[in-house]
């Protein structure tokens, strides 16, 4: 006669199954979901384990009704969780938060209930966007860089320039810079393009118009983008002046109130323009599929013969276009009716 406990071994045997891996894509330094189901039962047993084939890393594991972590590797301390409420119902996706590069790779999701087991696998891909293209002139070149970039980007100009240098770095964190110089030619406009395989930008130097206003007060305008959901000003790249909504703009910082007489996206008017105020303005739109960008470099001068204040305004326009991350955005929100952006999509 056959003993129960054979007929379980026969069972796990036939029910051990193995699916084909899914890939997932996360986004360094956010939370990230592995996706992982399994057939609902009682007693479920289960072990998340990072690089299964090579030197095991214990991801985080679920039985006796709650999480045991007592082996969890100290990499993933405090960055896991499950959907308790979900597992009855036979989901055994993790979250992981806070991703780092050495997160990449190969996870299995092992199952058992008493009726049999499961394995599954994930591969993990991590990937940092291309957040910024700046493009610039510098003397008598056009330089183009991005940074904080992974995996490898690469870059191109529109039209081809036969005559680019390009430098690619990676810094101790693995993340890589990129940056490409061109001769400038005074009467067409160039895009440079930075892409890897998670999405890409493109900035477009546009014009450098030199422009000499006499007077205090200046005003830039941004574009007329259609619907878009945020929009945001910056100084030199980075510096938040002041972001808006379609309802409005919301209060400048409290350093900038003292500079600012209007900021709508049409238009950043500044007052009692200063040398310090010299720099780089640029306006970023964003939208649910794209964001786009457009630079403006201020020089204030001060002009002591003519006792004038001049002003040179170049104007640099660039349109960043985000493709692959448009793509992401927009697996993420069908799937996930939530407009959060910072969790991952799986593709
Ligand atoms: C598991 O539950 C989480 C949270 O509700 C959900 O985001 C995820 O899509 C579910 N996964 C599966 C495989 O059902
Ligand atoms: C995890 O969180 C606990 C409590 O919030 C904290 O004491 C501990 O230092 C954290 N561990 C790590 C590795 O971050
Ligand atoms: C410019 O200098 C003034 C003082 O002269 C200071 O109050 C202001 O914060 C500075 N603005 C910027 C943008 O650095
Ligand atoms: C802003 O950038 C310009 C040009 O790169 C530089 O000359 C200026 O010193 C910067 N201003 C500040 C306040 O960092």
């Amino acid at each position: 006669m056959i003993k129960f406990s054979q007929v379980l071994f026969l069972l796990n045997a036939v029910w051990t199954l193995t699916r084909g891996d899914a890939d997932v894509f996360c986004q360094l330094g956010q939370s990230c979901i592995l996706p992982c189901s399994f057939q609902a039962g009682d007693e479920a047993v289960i072990h998340w384990i990072q690089q299964p084939e090579l030197t095991k890393k214990q991801v985080h594991s679920f039985f006796h009704h709650k999480d045991q972590l007592d082996q969890q590797d100290a990499r993933f301390k405090n960055r896991t969780s499950m959907f308790h409420d979900q597992i009855s119902k036979g989901n055994a996706s993790l979250r992981l938060t806070g991703v780092i590069l050495e997160d990449e790779g190969r996870y299995m999701c092992y199952t058992s209930i008493l009726a049999g087991k499961e394995e599954f696998f994930v591969n993990l891909k991590v990937y940092a966007p291309v957040q910024d293209v700046n493009i610039q002139h510098l003397g008598n070149e056009i330089i183009c860089s991005s940074d904080g970039i992974y995996p490898e980007p690469a870059l191109f100009w529109t039209p081809d320039q036969t005559d680019q240098k390009i430098r690619l770095t990676q810094t101790e964190q693995k993340l890589y810079s990129i940056r490409s110089s061109v001769p400038s030619a005074d009467s067409m406009d160039v895009t440079c393009t930075v892409s890897t395989p998670a999405g890409r930008r493109r900035a477009t130097l546009e014009s450098t118009v030199h422009e000499n206003i006499l007077g205090t007060e200046t005003s830039i305008s941004c574009s007329n983008l259609t619907p878009f959901t945020m929009y945001i000003w910056r100084f030199n790249h980075s510096e938040e002046m002041v972001r808006g909504t379609p309802q409005g703009p919301h209060s400048p910082t409290e350093k900038w109130q003292q500079h600012i007489v209007e900021s709508s996206l049409e238009k950043l008017t500044l007052k009692q323009l200063q040398p310090n105020l010299t720099g780089i303005y640029t306006c970023e739109v964003w939208s649910d599929q794209e964001t786009s960008v457009k630079s403006f470099f201020l020089h204030v001068t001060e002009d002591n013969n003519m006792n004038t204040i001049g002003i040179i305004v170049g104007v640099v326009v660039g349109v960043l276009v985000v493709v692959g991350v448009a793509v992401v955005v927009a697996v993420c929100c069908s799937r996930n009716k939530s407009k959060k952006k910072q969790d991952n999509s799986v593709l």
